[in-house]
Parts: C-alpha cells; sequence; structure tokens
C-alpha cells in the first residue's frame, strides 16, 4: 500500500543510488511542489542540492524573506537572488497579458542560468513537476510553454542541457502535500493557494510599476490576513487581489479622491479548471473592505469579483 513514509523511504534511496556524488540544481517557488521535491533531494544528496530561489518583485508582501527564512530553517542549501529591478524593467510599458508572461519567463531563465553556472560541475536540473504535469502537458499559460517559446528565439539555456530528476512525477497534488507533510514541511508552504508563477504581474492589469506593485502587496496582505483570522483561508481554493487599471472619485473628509480600485477574489474549486466564487460572509468583506480603504494610500474602492469559471477565468489576464 501507499503510504507517504513508504515513499519517502524508496524515492529517498533511489535518488541516492542515482544521484551518487552529483550535484544537482532546482529553483524553488515557494510553492508545494518545489518544496517538497527539495527536501526529497535534499535527503538524499544533502548539500549537493543547490537551491535557487529568486524574487522576482512580484511575490506577496513580505513573501520572499518569510519564505526563504522558512527554508533556510529546514536547512537547504540555498540561494536568495534579488533580480526585481531586471524584472522591472523588462516590464516597464508592457500592457498585453501574454507579452508580460513572456517577459517574465526570459528573464527568469537569464537570473537562473546565470545562478546555474555558479554551481561548479553541476550535472542535474531538479524539478517539482507531478503527474498531471506529465499527462497533460501544462496550461499553455504555465511556465513550460515560456521555456519552450524561449527555445525558438535563443537556443537551449545551460541549464536546460542538464539531465532531469523529477522525484514527484509518479505523484498527484493531494499525495505531494501528505508527503511534504510527512517530511514536516511548514504548514504555511504546504497549505499555500496556487500562485500564477508570473505573479502579482498578472494581477495588475494594464502596465507594471513598483508603485503599483506596492500598492498591491499592501491590500493583498490586509485581504489574505482576514481570511486567515477568520478561519476561512483554507476552505477557500485560491485567493487573491487584483489592481484594476481605474479610477473613481471618492471622498475623504472633505477632500474630494480619485484614486485606483482593487478587486477581491476568491474561489472554490478541485483543480482550477473550474471553480465557482465564494460566498464569503458580508461582514468578513466589509472588515477587509474598510481596512483596505483606511490603510492603503492610492485606493479609495473595493469591489468582490462574483464571476464563476468558466467563462470568466480565475485571473484576470
Ligand atoms: P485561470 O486564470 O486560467 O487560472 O482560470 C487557472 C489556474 O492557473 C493559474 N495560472 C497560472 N499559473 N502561470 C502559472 O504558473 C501562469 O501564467 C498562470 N496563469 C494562471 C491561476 O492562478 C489558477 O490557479
Amino acid at each position: 500500500d501507499w503510504t507517504p513514509d513508504s515513499f519517502i523511504e524508496t524515492t529517498v534511496a533511489a535518488l541516492r543510488e542515482k544521484l551518487g556524488d552529483d550535484k544537482v540544481v532546482l529553483g524553488l517557488s515557494g510553492g508545494v511542489d518545489s518544496s517538497v521535491a527539495a527536501v526529497l533531494l535534499h535527503h538524499a544528496i544533502g548539500k549537493n542540492l543547490h537551491c535557487i530561489f529568486v524574487d522576482n518583485g512580484l511575490l506577496r508582501k513580505d513573501e520572499f524573506e518569510q519564505v526563504l527564512e522558512s527554508y533556510k530553517h529546514m536547512g537547504l542549501n540555498i540561494k536568495g537572488i534579488d533580480a526585481k529591478q531586471r524584472f522591472y524593467d523588462a516590464l516597464a510599458g508592457l500592457t498585453d497579458p501574454e507579452k508580460k508572461r513572456k517577459a517574465i519567463g526570459r528573464v527568469f531563465i537569464e537570473v537562473f542560468d546565470d545562478a546555474a553556472h555558479e554551481v561548479q560541475d553541476v550535472k542535474w536540473l531538479g524539478q517539482g513537476t507531478i503527474y498531471p504535469d506529465v499527462i497533460e502537458s501544462v496550461s499553455v499559460k504555465g511556465p513550460s510553454a515560456t521555456i519552450k517559446s524561449h527555445h525558438n528565439v535563443g537556443g537551449l539555456p545551460d541549464f536546460m542541457k542538464l539531465k532531469v530528476v523529477e522525484p514527484l512525477n509518479t505523484l498527484f497534488k493531494d499525495e505531494v502535500r501528505k508527503v511534504g507533510k510527512a517530511l514536516g514541511i511548514d504548514p504555511n508552504i504546504l497549505g499555500r493557494h496556487p500562485f500564477p508563477g508570473p505573479g502579482l504581474a498578472i494581477r495588475i492589469l494594464g502596465d507594471i510599476t513598483p508603485e503599483k506593485v506596492a500598492i498591491l502587496q499592501e491590500a493583498d496582505a490586509i485581504y489574505i490576513n482576514n481570511l486567515r483570522a477568520a478561519g476561512v483561508y483554507d476552505k477557500v481554493w485560491q485567493a487573491g487581489s487584483i489592481f484594476l487599471p481605474v479610477q473613481s472619485v471618492g471622498v475623504m473628509g472633505d477632500e474630494r479622491t480619485y484614486e485606483n480600485v482593487i478587486c477581491l477574489r476568491a474561489v472554490e474549486s478541485v483543480d482550477g479548471m473550474t471553480a465557482d466564487w465564494c460566498h464569503l460572509p458580508y461582514d468578513l468583506l466589509a472588515k477587509i473592505s474598510n481596512e483596505i480603504i483606511n490603510n492603503v494610500k492610492g485606493i479609495n474602492r473595493v469591489v468582490y469579483d462574483i464571476s464563476s469559471k468558466p467563462p470568466a477565468t480565475i485571473e484576470w489576464e
């Protein structure tokens, strides 16, 4: 019978056998899959696993620092790379969602390739690929599509010439979570809502500026912290905030304001293919709206998305 413990035992032994004294590089995203893959590899080969975690400037508030800290706490050999400015430069002026995705994918590959070159004699690329990624090629929006489109223009980056090791490629998501739990991984990492690779860049409609990112991070932190405090976070499949490219009139004291709108999104889903909007309690929505408008400079209106998928999508871009 499959149990997380038996899976861990046989997988770690098989990885040790396969990898011997070889070095592996692996990109961590803060998500469940790459984290569990990293910890399994770490059990098998210890310091020969070199993890790379890129700050693309498009993560949630304080997420890079917090996740980096918990990875270090797990004993992983990890390098955090501040590449915020490179991503902002590449995104400047872009408004088309697919162009934004391509720019982010391209810069990620460049940054990762540079970091991988610093690991002498590396032989393997570790990946958190899970079974559903293997059977159906990932959605057109997914990171692999970005990598493929990169091939056609610039040739293969060096790290993609490495042999690939994918310890989770027989598992479904719920099994990955069970393995992660048995490995003692931080529940905050295991229970995290899905978060798109391009991050907040596809939750800011229109062009990206560091100022808009900062506003969205503040609003989103208020939203997510309130979901946690109300005990709702774990019941929701995915929640996030969207910065709308719209200004509307408001009033603050005796002043007329003309500022941006934040949209809150929360959905229930099994696999992201279809989704229903969550019927969050009105009182909770009211509290979140007040907190955002009173505390986040640049926002004077909050709306809630009541669209399901299909025909809407979960993200707005
Ligand atoms: P949609 O918006 O298509 O999203 O209903 C379905 C799921 O996919 C995530 N998503 C992405 N994940 N790169 C990713 O890694 C992307 O470009 C991307 N676009 C959407 C989305 O967050 C949801 O979980």
